[in-house]
């Protein structure tokens, strides 16, 4: 099926990247696209409040708050306005595809698809399916991946799929090594960098996740696989329960405020 009009359900921290509004700008001063072709593509670009306004498209992606009660609810409310014959994704990072593709009529028409933030700039595409998805439906997902320039990984409908299950552990790793006093916030990054070459130190990258976001996947995860290496450590929901979800709220472990990020004292 070719899609030429994609939904996308929720405007935060991803749901604004796969639309791709503001980075627009944000190309143009960097003189990596014309005003022309961003006014053209910005044109092409709709918001909207409400749902029926999905009516027409072939592909429905939702970013909306990694919570599995507000997905059901979005989802059972998006499946009764959107036309048949189109195809549904989720961008959860730990929910189960299968249980949201359950209280839709097109389980069959249903994957998936698990972009990486920040959604505009992060190669990987997980292409989830789970076991009611079609071959057509798959097929469709690697498609959208190739056209949008991403690289595509098939993953299986586990929860973390295979970044966030490998990845996860890890940020909670380093939150629980710096509540055990192995390092400050900013010793445990810069060891991951300049030790392990990685782009960013894993407190940086949590709060680059949002804390809020990071703590619901731990839930989601721990309760799944029942290991305490999920469960998301004291601090972690201290921050959360005061607000602090990282860059987004403007502190985490870090305080945004200023010209560069300094290390929130935690009392550690
Ligand atoms: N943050 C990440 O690094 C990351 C990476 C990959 C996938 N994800 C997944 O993407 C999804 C969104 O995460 P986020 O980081 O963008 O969260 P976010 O908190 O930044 O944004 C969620 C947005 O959804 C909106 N929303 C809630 N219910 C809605 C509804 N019924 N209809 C429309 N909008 C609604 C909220 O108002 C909010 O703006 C989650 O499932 C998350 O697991 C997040």
């Amino acid at each position: 099926m070719e899609i030429s009009k994609v939904g996308v359900v929720g405007c935060g921290l991803m749901g604004h990247g796969i639309a791709l509004s503001k980075q627009l700008a944000r190309a143009v001063e960097k003189g990596k696209a014309e005003q022309s072709d961003v006014d053209a593509v910005r044109g092409r670009i709709k918001p909207t409040l409400e749902y029926s306004d999905l009516v027409d498209c072939d592909l429905v992606i939702e970013a909306i708050t990694e919570d599995l009660g507000m997905k059901l609810e979005m989802w059972r409310e998006v499946d009764e306005v959107v036309k048949d014959g189109a195809t549904f994704a989720t961008n959860t990072s730990s929910l189960a595809v299968a249980d949201q593709a359950a209280v839709t009529k097109r389980a069959d028409r249903f994957l998936g698809l698990h972009f990486f933030n920040p959604a505009q700039v992060m190669p990987l595409l997980e292409v989830v399916r789970a076991d009611g998805t079609s071959e057509e439906a798959v097929k469709l997902g690697f498609e959208l991946g190739e056209k949008l320039g991403k690289t595509t990984v098939a993953a299986r409908d586990n929860r973390g799929f295979i970044v966030n299950r490998l990845l996860v552990p890890y940020m909670l790793d380093a939150i629980r090594a710096h509540e055990e006093g192995i390092g400050s916030i900013e010793d445990i990054d810069t060891g991951m960098k300049a030790g392990a070459s990685h782009p960013m130190g894993p407190l940086t990258l949590a709060d680059f996740v949002g804390l809020d976001t990071l703590a619901s996947i731990a839930n989601v995860m721990h309760e799944a696989y029942g290991e305490e290496r999920f469960a998301a450590p004291r601090t972690l929901e201290k921050l959360v329960s005061a607000g602090n979800y990282g860059r987004k709220s403007g502190r985490g472990f870090y305080d945004y405020s200023g010209e560069r990020p300094t290390p929130t004292d935690l009392g550690i």
